[in-house]
């Protein structure tokens, strides 16, 4: 169930979205039988039960429509109001948001009595305040907001509210968007401490899921086995990924020595191994690894070999020559040893494999190695201090880095004359002094991001 479904004139409700939504039967204000999505429902009752500690009585004027109970609320508005007014206000059948189930007029009650009239309710500019200020703590929107009617096609309307979940209703109260807006705009990066077990796809789906937009990535996989950072791009910034992966990445790594596995890491098979001597001298093999050197890309990765990835060769048990790719340890320490085992931690260059790294210690040591553990401690500028595992996002505790924050890249905010030369990817002069790349803004607007060549500049990413 997608809880960000959007309709509106542009997008008609599709065929199929009736077969995955869960409709509850529940009263109106009429007492008349009426259906309802069950989560939306369930916070609903959340937010009256609120809404009726301050004093406010609200109730269900209308939930869930059927493709013919819209038409017959169009005909009798028309009969009402006139068709000028009903063409106005009610959406035509099939593109209105009622037929999500998530979508609800909610009626006040005045002198004991709910009101049913557009009319009357529009005149409880008050109460209908109050209603708002709470709307996004229980997962519901404004959905036809003042001053939006550009964007979502509707005059203001403040008895219409939309569920979406906790997550997104707060972030579209705090911008003061539109539900279009979020759908469109929403580009952020967040900083994902990943738990083991999972693929860095499942954390992705995750996220998408949990902020029901469509494009997420993520920067640098982190195996199943592996946890920590996890840098995660949502909507336009999914165009910044090889910008944040570039830079070189923190590991602490556990290793164990006298074994072989097919994966060069304890989840696979083991496949030799050979005596560990006593006395050897771990830290000082550890330390001389601080340097640029060759290392060999493992069989179980995704690298291409003659347009095949190399975890196809090794499952088909086919014969494969390893391609060698320049890495760069930075720094390395040994944190601890325990017999057979010993952690490090180290700072690397992009490409460089840590299990690689441990199966290249351990034949310095005249042995084998393999890694046990492994904890990604900081990516670039992003640390796991200020990762956030899934729960604390669904939790609601966890923050959002803009595009800018997230670079190290200048930021210029343009005037309108160049904003719209940028907004067209024409070149421009440097008269920034940029020496790489810099970030264009226009009135709030991220337009894109521009790169020198020789005297000027010319686009790198433009964002929508
Ligand atoms: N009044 C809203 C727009 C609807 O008919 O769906
Ligand atoms: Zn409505």
């Amino acid at each position: 169930m997608n809880y960000l479904t959007l309709v509106n004139k542009e997008h008609k409700i599709k065929n199929n979205y009736f077969k995955y939504v869960e409709l509850i039967e529940t009263l109106d204000i009429d007492d008349e039988k009426v259906l309802i999505e069950k989560k939306t429902y369930n916070a609903y009752l959340d937010l009256k039960k609120y809404l009726i500690s301050k004093n406010i009585e609200i109730g269900i004027d209308s939930s869930y429509r059927t493709l013919e109970e819209q038409q017959e609320i169009y005909d009798s508005f028309v009969i009402k109001y006139g068709k000028n007014y009903a063409d106005k206000v009610v959406a035509p059948v099939g593109i209105s948001e009622h037929h999500t189930g998530l979508a609800i007029d909610i009626s006040i009650k005045k002198n004991g009595e709910f009101l049913i009239d557009n009319k009357d309710l529009i005149k409880e500019d008050k109460i209908f305040k109050e209603i708002h200020k709470n709307l996004s703590e229980f997962g519901f929107i404004l959905r036809y907001p003042k001053g939006k009617e550009e964007i979502t096609g509707y005059p203001y309307e403040p008895w219409h509210i939309r569920y979406v979940g906790e997550i997104p209703a707060k972030i579209i109260e705090k911008e003061g968007w539109t539900l279009e807006e979020y759908l469109n705009k929403f580009s952020k990066v967040l900083v994902v401490n990943k738990k083991k077990n999972m693929t860095s796809r499942d954390v992705v789906n995750e996220i998408s899921h949990i902020f029901g937009i469509k494009k997420v990535g993520h920067t640098g996989t982190l195996d199943p086995l592996a946890e920590g950072v996890l840098v995660i791009t949502i909507g336009e910034a999914t165009k910044i990924a090889e910008l944040l992966t570039a830079s070189y990445k923190e590991y602490i790594a556990g290793v164990l020595l006298g074994i072989k596995t097919d994966t060069l890491d304890i989840t696979g098979k083991v496949i030799d191994n050979k005596p560990v001597y006593d006395n050897l001298n771990i830290e000082e093999i550890i330390k001389s690894y601080k340097k640029t050197y060759l290392q060999e890309v493992p069989i179980y990765s995704a690298v291409k070999v003659n347009g095949k990835k190399l975890y196809e060769y090794a499952r088909k048990g086919e014969k494969v020559e390893l391609p060698k790719k320049e890495v760069t340890i930075k720094e390395i320490e040994l944190l601890s040893t325990d017999r057979n085992e010993f952690m490090f931690k180290s700072t690397v260059s992009k490409g460089c494999y840590i299990r690689s790294l441990i199966n290249d210690i351990g034949e310095s040591l005249n042995t084998f190695a393999t890694m046990t553990k492994l904890t990604r401690t900081k990516q670039g500028k992003f640390s796991l201090n200020d990762a956030y595992t899934l729960n604390d996002i669904k939790n609601n505790n966890y923050s959002l880095l803009s595009i800018e924050e997230s670079l190290d890249y200048p930021v210029v905010e343009l005037n309108e004359g160049l904003a719209h030369k940028v907004k067209n990817g024409v070149r421009i002069e440097n008269t920034f002094n940029v020496e790489d790349k810099v970030i264009f803004k226009y009135q709030n607007d991220l337009l894109g991001i521009y790169q020198v060549d020789g005297n000027i500049l010319k686009t790198w990413k433009n964002f929508k």
